[in-house]
């Protein structure tokens, strides 16, 4: 039976039903619905709005429906219209006239918008902790590597060489930051709109800071109106939920670039890659590949619910019930993409020769040649330019700057001498780049420490 039937000659047509229906995926937000209705009627008993003894009877019997649903001894009936009313059906059926007194001085819409928050509440502590197991793989990885040269890229061209700890500290340092975003969301979305009522309070003498207080939440929100129909928290969620998968899939992309036999930096654990039905060689990074097209979904979800908020007027306007299932898709592909992409990473062989064959070529030195020079007393432009011309003879004889010999480089510029050669040997090159956030073994240990220290590991 709906919570509303009191002025209807009929019963909503079936399919209207299905359609109204949101059980069907508010059923998860059942913990939370009992644990605000718990403050609810602990709170009425406390104000003397409800008696003190049919309070407590209210919350004896909210927390056996909830003890009973955990151990599975009772099941939700789909056939309610939502979360909130098979709850409160349940708890009239079991303690009769005082369970009706439960829903004194609430509506739905303010009800639905605290079990929102107190659900995704749970949610982002689950986010943090697979994102910081995650950053713990990742400094694992980069601990291993620390000092393992490879070729940094712009353009996808090679550029300068790094070591592969200082890449993967990169990501660590952009799953820092979702962490401290998911941390900031937080602070929005712990607060009680309980009390804002339909849209405009309420008459009852409530104590708005009690309830909020026993649900472990910071404060309450100060606007009626706003109370029931500010979404914000979900869609700032959204937005740091699709920056981590923006995150992830420039991961995995790069995994599945150096998966290709182009590459063939890394080569994944069996357990983490998948075959070709026809090509038997095939070996295929299916599960990077996978995160990198589930960010597609995630930013859908922030649009759909963009898009849904940003035409309802105010207070509570039903096109809002369309929030939960955008969200709790980006919340699910997000935690099973970081909990897949952990093992997939820690079981990864990444192939420090090829990577440190990759940096031995393309010039990835032309830089620290030019700085050999400007430490001789040359202005780096005109180093820059007179390297430049030996790139180009290298080019041309086939050679690198390593093979060229000394006559070319003292026919270019006179300041050459012997020492070129120690100046630009790779391991030289990044071990040089101590300045505070460089590649050079020594930072990447130092930046390492600091990691660890921020994540309390
Ligand atoms: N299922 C609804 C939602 O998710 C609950 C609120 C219903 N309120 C109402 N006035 N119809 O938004």
């Amino acid at each position: 039976m709906p919570l509303w039937t009191g002025r209807f000659k009929k019963a909503l047509d079936k399919k209207t039903n299905d359609f109204n229906s949101s059980i069907p995926f508010d059923c998860r937000m059942a913990s939370q619905d009992i644990k605000g209705s718990i403050a609810h009627a602990a709170m009425l008993g406390k104000c003397n709005i409800i008696d003190i003894s049919e309070s407590e009877k209210i919350v004896a019997a909210l927390k056996q429906i909830a003890q009973e649903l955990e151990n599975d001894e009772l099941s939700i009936d789909m056939t309610a219209e939502d979360i909130h009313t098979f709850v409160e059906g349940e708890l009239t059926k079991r303690i009769g006239d005082s369970g009706k007194r439960l829903h004194t001085a609430r509506s739905r819409n303010d009800q639905v918008a605290l079990d929102l928050r107190l659900y995704l509440l749970d949610e982002c502590d689950k986010l943090e902790n697979s994102i910081k197991a995650f950053i713990s793989v990742i400094i694992k990885k980069a601990k291993e590597n620390y000092d393992a040269v490879m070729p940094g890229y712009t353009h996808l061209q090679r550029a300068q060489p790094v070591t592969l700890g200082h890449h993967f500290l990169a990501y660590a340092n952009m799953l820092l930051r979702d962490l401290d975003r998911l941390f900031d969301c937080k602070k929005r979305m712990a607060v009680s709109p309980l009390g804002s009522g339909a849209l405009a309070g309420t008459t009852y003498p409530l104590d708005r800071e009690y309830t909020a207080k026993l649900l472990g939440l910071s404060g309450v929100s100060s606007n009626s109106l706003d109370g029931v129909s500010d979404r914000d928290y979900v869609l700032e969620l959204l937005s740091t939920l699709s920056i981590v998968m923006v995150h992830l899939s420039r991961f995995a992309e790069e995994i599945i670039m150096w998966c290709s036999w182009e590459f063939k930096f890394v080569e994944l654990d069996d357990a983490f890659s998948t075959g070709s039905s026809i090509m038997p060689q095939k070996k295929n990074p299916d599960i990077a590949e996978l995160v990198r097209g589930k960010s597609g979904r995630v930013f859908g979800d922030l649009m759909t619910l963009l898009t849904v908020m940003k035409g309802i007027p105010l207070a509570y306007n039903k096109d809002m019930q369309e929030d939960k299932e955008a969200v709790f898709d980006a919340v699910d592909t997000v935690l099973m993409c970081v909990e897949t992409f952990a093992p997939m990473l820690e079981t990864a062989t990444f192939i420090r020769q090829n990577m440190r064959n990759a940096a031995a070529k393309g010039f990835i030195n032309a830089t620290d040649c030019a700085d050999y020079l400007v430490y001789k007393g040359l202005p780096f432009r005109d180093a820059y330019k007179a390297v430049g011309g030996l790139v180009a003879i290298c080019i041309d004889k086939g050679l690198t700057l390593e093979t060229l010999p000394l006559e070319e480089y003292k026919a270019v510029c006179e300041l050459f001498d012997e020492g070129i050669y120690e100046a630009i040997d790779l391991d030289n090159c990044v071990r040089k780049r101590t300045v505070k956030g460089g590649p050079s073994p020594k930072c990447v240990l130092e930046e390492i420490e600091e990691i660890e220290k921020k994540l309390d590991i």
